[in-house]
């Protein structure tokens, strides 16, 4: 069996420096706000290329706390559109409408898969106050041109790197790209915790401390309220291990990499088709994502020969239950990706036995 994603193994790679870091915060009898935190959150930051770091609970909260920083600080009102891919996990665009505002989808290009940057102009109204790009499945959303675009209209560019950790654009990081950025350090990202945990990174002194007191109760100082916050705070445990597994980022990503360069050369069949190979600095593959016209036979086919997949993602936000006035609309390329997608297994800990047992498999798939 060719496991999807084995996080016990993973784990077990650095388990005892796990171990250790999570022994140093027993120790210390401090488990929220305290050493570990701030370490990570230094770390990070200088990783990304920001000069802020604020650690939260979980990747939602990071994208909330984000948009909600900006409402604070009255530069985006209830009912402000932010533009943002159709093609997302939910969780992007449920920051934007709990926070009051309008998400505008646009479409991805079906051969980048990231949102089709030329019809960005297109979707600007006076209302649209920002534009959150999602590098989904590791692979950039940026390029120079969308810069260009949210200077122009004096838009805040926004990141949701919650699959992205360690891809670049021109050597700088994503999170470091726009005005502000998400993460999620949920347990199966390229950098996962051993719970939900996120983070916001902005080189923006003001919104990073906006951000520091809204995830602490809207506090500033104990007891004293000075938003309506939440309470969203990464546990000392959490930042302590994603503080070592931040070492291994990289090494782990080049194995991704690697593994991505294999299955590149290898897998040919007239069945599948396989998504525009980008030069590694711009793609951590935190997915393998391949398309099929007949993608649920496929995913059928792969189990019985042992091999692990999942899609990304059955449903695309637009026709979910929870936002039923959209559900009448028509996306296209955003429905084809959803229609198609099938995930392989894509990890560091993948043998070469493995990877070839998965190739086998997807080359003898015939039509059904
Ligand atoms: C693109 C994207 N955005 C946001 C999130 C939300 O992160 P979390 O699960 O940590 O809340 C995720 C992951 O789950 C994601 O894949």
């Amino acid at each position: 069996m060719v496991k999807f994603y084995d996080l016990q193994t993973i784990t077990a790679m650095h388990a005892d420096e796990y171990k250790e870091a999570v022994a140093r915060v027993i120790d210390s009898g401090w488990f929220l706000q305290g050493h570990a935190n701030l370490q990570f959150e230094t770390h990070y930051a200088k990783y990304i290329g920001t000069q802020h770091c604020i650690a939260v609970a979980n990747g939602l909260d990071a994208l909330y706390l984000l948009l909600c920083g900006y409402k604070e600080m009255g530069l985006i009102q209830d009912g402000d559109e932010i533009i943002v891919p159709a093609n997302t996990y939910i969780a992007t665009i449920l920051a934007i409408t709990r926070n009051h505002l309008v998400p505008v989808l646009v479409e991805p290009t079906w051969e980048h898969l990231e949102i089709d940057i030329d019809k960005i102009e297109a979707a600007i109204t006076p209302k649209t106050k920002g534009v959150m790009i999602v590098h989904l499945y590791g692979r950039i959303a940026y390029n120079d041109k969308l810069g260009e675009i949210c200077k122009k209209y004096g838009l805040k560019l926004l990141e949701d790197c919650a699959q992205s950790h360690g891809c670049a654009w021109k050597g700088i990081k994503t999170g470091a790209l726009g005005d502000a950025a998400a993460h999620s350090f949920y347990p199966g990202k390229n950098l996962g915790a051993f719970g939900d945990a996120g983070a916001v990174t902005t080189n923006d002194a003001e919104l990073a401390s906006v951000i520091r007191a809204l995830a602490n109760y809207g506090s500033e100082k104990k007891y004293v309220f000075k938003y309506v916050g939440i309470n969203s705070r990464m546990t000392e445990t959490d930042a302590g291990v994603l503080d070592v597994k931040l070492k291994y980022l990289d090494e782990d990503n080049r194995k991704r990499q690697e593994l991505a360069a294999y299955y590149y050369t290898h897998i040919q069949n007239p069945l599948i088709t396989l998504p525009k190979r980008l030069d590694d600095e711009n793609n951590v593959y935190h997915q393998f994502p391949i398309f099929c016209e007949h993608r649920d036979e496929l995913q059928e086919y792969l189990k019985e020969h042992g091999i692990e997949t999942l899609i990304h993602y059955p449903i695309p936000p637009h026709q979910q239950e929870c936002y039923k006035e959209w559900n009448h609309r028509s996306f296209p390329i955003t429905e084809k990706i959803h229609a198609q997608e099938l995930s392989i297994p894509m990890n560091q800990v993948i043998s070469s036995e493995e990877a070839q047992a998965a190739i086998t498999a997807l080359n003898s798939f015939k039509r059904p």
